[in-house]
């Protein structure tokens, strides 16, 4: 992996009107163990490397200081969309820039391009936001205030602080689905969601952990994405790739030496796109006075896709009980927002 410091490529760093730290660029050649039979890298190698980027960069800016160090961790990413396939090969160029910090958070924003380094041929495949909060080296339960950023522009301050109170309203949401479990199924129909789910099972080692001894929100979503596409594969049994993953927020911290149990189960199947619900519960068995928790929860969109590449229709999701006609009828909720927010932002201007 490559680490260089100054103006990152991409829109992200193109004008800079910020006057914060560095942008940041990493750039790796993806390799067959970043992907899937048919050469598409996975999403959550994509997520894990916009993660890393975003801790650098974060941590780098909470420590540019005197005063106590610290070291950033990953509290939320917002919505992404995967636009644009990587394969076997690429290279993958991801760039970090800091755009807003508020008195505990940072936001970082990412873009991902990939080049084909025989043709010079680039495209962006990714663009994420991330928000992280900086926790002391001597406790990892104090949160540290963050450096200001300074702007060059009134207007750019107050769109950061409209993003940062957008996303403290929409993030307690997700607090309340934790209570949730998947429980196993015993011969289960085809298409029915005890067809397909499934979990995996992850004792946290020291590779997967920060300076403080907690799992790194990459790895996680890494782990993630790879059960909802087991999800997703056991489906429809075509090639499938990550097309997007909601707002992710990590409530909860997990400590290494923890197993976690990643699970997942199809929520809404529309014509060509799959939704994936993942829970990761933890069990910090070396620490018994606490007990199985959820550590994060997310919905994965999966798409499938023919030999050629182009999107396929998926079999349709058969829901049983209330509680699946109910997360079905959510799902669609979901899909039915974004996609018209989709159409919204392809409008042309004269139309809007
Ligand atoms: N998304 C974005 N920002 C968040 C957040 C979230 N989900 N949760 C908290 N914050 C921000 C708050 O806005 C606040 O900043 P502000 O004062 O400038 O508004 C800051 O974090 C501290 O909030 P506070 O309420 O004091 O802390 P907390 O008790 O909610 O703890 C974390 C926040 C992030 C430290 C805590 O939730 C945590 O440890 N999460 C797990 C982090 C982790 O391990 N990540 C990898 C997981 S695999």
């Amino acid at each position: 992996m490559q680490l260089a410091r100054g103006p990152a490529s991409g829109e992200a760093a193109a004008a800079s009107p910020i006057s914060g730290p560095a942008a940041i660029q990493i750039s790796r050649i993806m390799r067959p163990d970043d992907a899937n039979i048919a050469g598409n890298v996975h999403g959550g190698t994509i997520l894990k490397m916009i993660e890393e980027a975003g801790a650098i960069i974060s941590t780098r800016h909470c420590n540019s200081q005197s005063g106590e160090r610290c070291v950033a961790a990953l509290a939320r990413v917002e919505r992404t969309d995967f636009l644009s396939p990587m394969c076997i090969g690429e290279v993958a160029h991801v760039s970090a820039e800091i755009t807003y910090t508020s008195k505990h958070s940072v936001e970082v924003q990412v873009h991902v391009e990939s080049e084909n380094i025989l043709t010079g041929a680039k495209r962006v495949t990714n663009k994420a936001t991330l928000w992280y909060v900086p926790l002391s080296l001597n406790n990892v339960n104090k949160v540290l205030e963050v450096p200001p950023i300074q702007f060059a522009e009134k207007a750019q301050e107050e769109e950061g602080r409209r993003r940062y109170e957008e996303q403290k309203l929409e993030r307690l949401e997700t607090k309340e689905r934790n209570g949730d479990v998947i429980m196993p199924v015993i011969n289960p129909e085809p298409y029915t969601v005890g067809y397909s789910q499934s979990s995996l099972i992850h004792l946290v080692g020291p590779s997967d952990c920060t300076m403080h001894g907690f799992v790194h929100g990459g790895v996680t979503m890494k782990l993630m994405d790879e059960v909802a596409g087991i999800v997703a594969a056991r489906h429809c049994k075509t090639n499938i790739v990550t097309a997007s993953v909601d707002a992710i927020n990590f409530h909860e911290k997990i400590k290494k030496g923890s197993v976690i149990t990643i699970s997942g189960r199809m929520t809404f199947t529309s014509n060509k796109s799959m939704e994936i619900e993942v829970f990761v519960d933890a069990d910090p068995f070396v620490d018994e006075s606490q007990e199985r928790y959820r550590a994060v929860s997310a919905f994965f969109t999966y798409v499938s896709l023919s030999k050629e590449g182009r999107p396929l229709p998926v079999p349709q999701l058969v829901v049983e009980t209330e509680d699946e006609k109910r997360r079905f009828e959510e799902g669609k909720g979901r899909y039915l927002q974004t996609k018209a927010k989709r159409q919204a932002q392809t409008q042309p201007l004269t139309q809007q």
